[in-house]
């Protein structure tokens, strides 16, 4: 199966998983940790969309967040099966579906779907990215001075609620502002569709930035680490950039 076939097959499995978190009844709500919830619908999305690939793609290995799996693997399905859960137990319409597959170590499909927006982010690697099926591409905002910034907190972690918190208020003073969105995969296609120059947070998992990583480069974007020389992939603290700005942003972020 070409990329671009895993591509569709991602979109397929993502819109039927959303046709069923669309019209969910009743939630039953589960604690993992401390501000770290999940449903019966992460479990339910999960395992359709893991149905789904592995049903076309039997070689394949599957790795999602709420069941785990091998990393490893030659070619890996990474899922987030709700980005935003937060967001989707609320009410609020922005969560979504991402899928990313990797081949050989190199993130290679990328698929985020929002449901509430129905916008479908598609990037392959060497094809180029999309919306909706048109073409999209980062900003050339070079002024940080009219820069939106996406955030997430990573408040489930003491040291990385602290240095947030501390590059909070220099930052807003930098640029034109901030968004908070609550769903990380849709914060990188943001950036990657232009309406957004950076995304910046701490302590991510794969599952929530490997799909929207493939949107972004083939948007023109660059992922780097919040830190400077911090592999982003590594530590799943990062900086999701236009790129031009990525620099300034990661030295406002590191005073
Ligand atoms: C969360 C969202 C949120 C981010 C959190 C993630 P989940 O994912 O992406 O925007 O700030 O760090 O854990 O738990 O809703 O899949
Ligand atoms: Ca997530
Ligand atoms: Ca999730």
């Amino acid at each position: 199966m070409t990329l671009r076939e895993k591509a569709e097959l991602a979109q397929r499995a993502a819109r039927e998983a959303a046709q069923m978190l669309e019209h969910h009844g009743t939630l039953h709500i589960r604690t993992k940790a401390e501000n770290d919830f999940v449903t019966e619908c992460d479990l339910a999305s999960e395992t359709m969309i893991r149905d789904a690939l592995l049903g076309a793609c039997p070689e394949d290995v599957f790795y999602g967040e709420e069941t785990g799996g091998d990393l490893k693997a030659q070619g890996v399905w990474i899922v987030d099966p709700i980005d935003g859960t937060v967001n989707f137990m609320r009410g609020q319409r922005l969560y979504t579906i991402s899928i990313a597959y990797r081949l050989k170590g190199e993130m290679a499909v990328g698929v985020v779907y929002c449901p509430g927006t129905d916008e479908m982010f598609v990037g392959v690697r060497g094809e180029g990215a999309t919306l909706n099926g048109r073409p999209i591409r980062v900003s050339d905002i070079a002024d940080a001075k009219r820069a939106i910034v996406h955030i997430g907190f990573g408040h489930r972690n003491a040291r990385h609620l602290a240095e947030t918190e501390a590059v909070l208020f220099p930052l807003i003073r930098a640029i034109s502002d901030l968004r908070r969105s609550g769903s990380a995969a849709y914060d990188v296609c943001s950036v990657a569709a232009g309406r957004a120059e950076a995304f910046i947070e701490q302590g991510l998992g794969i599952y929530d930035y490997a799909a929207g990583l493939v949107i972004l480069e083939e948007a023109g974007g660059r992922m780097d680490g919040w830190h400077p020389g911090e592999d982003p992939v590594a530590t799943g603290s990062l900086l999701a950039g236009n790129g031009v700005l990525n620099g300034t942003i990661q030295t406002l972020i590191n005073p």
